[in-house]
């Protein structure tokens, strides 16, 4: 039996689009929805084109009720039937209570070498602080922001001259390298650290 896998975005949905091209043949998971909070996020179209299910509930109308938001959520994610769930660019903080509805079953891709830049402004944070090394992780998640055991870490260099776009850039290449590898081999039953290197 394949995984069937969610996939929560916001916007662009470049990762999640690496993760749907990656789960063909003996992969061991298929994309079974895809969920934006955003109605005009890039990846949605994509999905739609590709008769990937979709769905859209826009958080505006919840003015920051995150339980109402996410009662929402469960009602009309839990008739795809998900096995897990992979936050790919979800740019809203879930409950505690989510989480652990979905503790061991959701993880997310975050774009820095964790623990170090949990949050948003990353690039800038790293390049900020006269960092060499960047990076991006894919972990599991728990209720704290960006926490949760690690699952595995991709490293890009920091280059004279970066700004935050062109490392941001650097980095999401490597994001597309990393989320579908950890995500075959979470699928799979390996929760082991993957370091992938450049
Ligand atoms: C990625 O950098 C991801 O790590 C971060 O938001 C960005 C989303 O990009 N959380 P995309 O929507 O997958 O293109």
């Amino acid at each position: 039996m394949k995984k069937r896998v969610a996939i929560f975005l916001s916007g662009g949905g470049s990762n999640m689009r690496a993760l749907v091209e990656d789960m063909t043949g003996d992969h061991p998971a298929r994309p079974c929805v895809i969920v934006s909070n955003v109605a005009d996020a890039g990846g949605i179209a994509w999905a739609q084109e590709r008769g990937i299910p979709t769905e859209v509930i826009d958080h505006k109308p919840f003015k920051g009720d995150r339980a109402a938001f996410e009662a929402e959520l469960t009602a009309r994610l839990m008739p795809h039937a998900p096995d897990m769930i992979c936050l790919a660019g979800f740019m809203r903080k879930l409950t505690g209570e989510f989480t652990d509805a979905w503790a061991g079953r959701m993880i997310n891709i975050h774009p820095s070498l964790l623990p170090r830049y949990k949050g948003l402004h990353t690039h800038a944070r790293a390049l900020e602080a006269g960092d060499d090394v960047h990076g991006c992780t894919v972990h599991e998640v728990t209720a704290a922001l960006d926490d949760g055991p690690l699952l595995g870490q991709a490293t890009v260099p920091i280059l004279p001259g970066d700004t935050p776009d062109v490392l941001a850039a650097r980095v999401l290449v490597q994001e597309h390298r990393l989320y579908p590898a950890v995500l075959r081999r979470f699928a799979g039953g390996d929760r082991s650290f993957l370091m992938l290197k450049s």
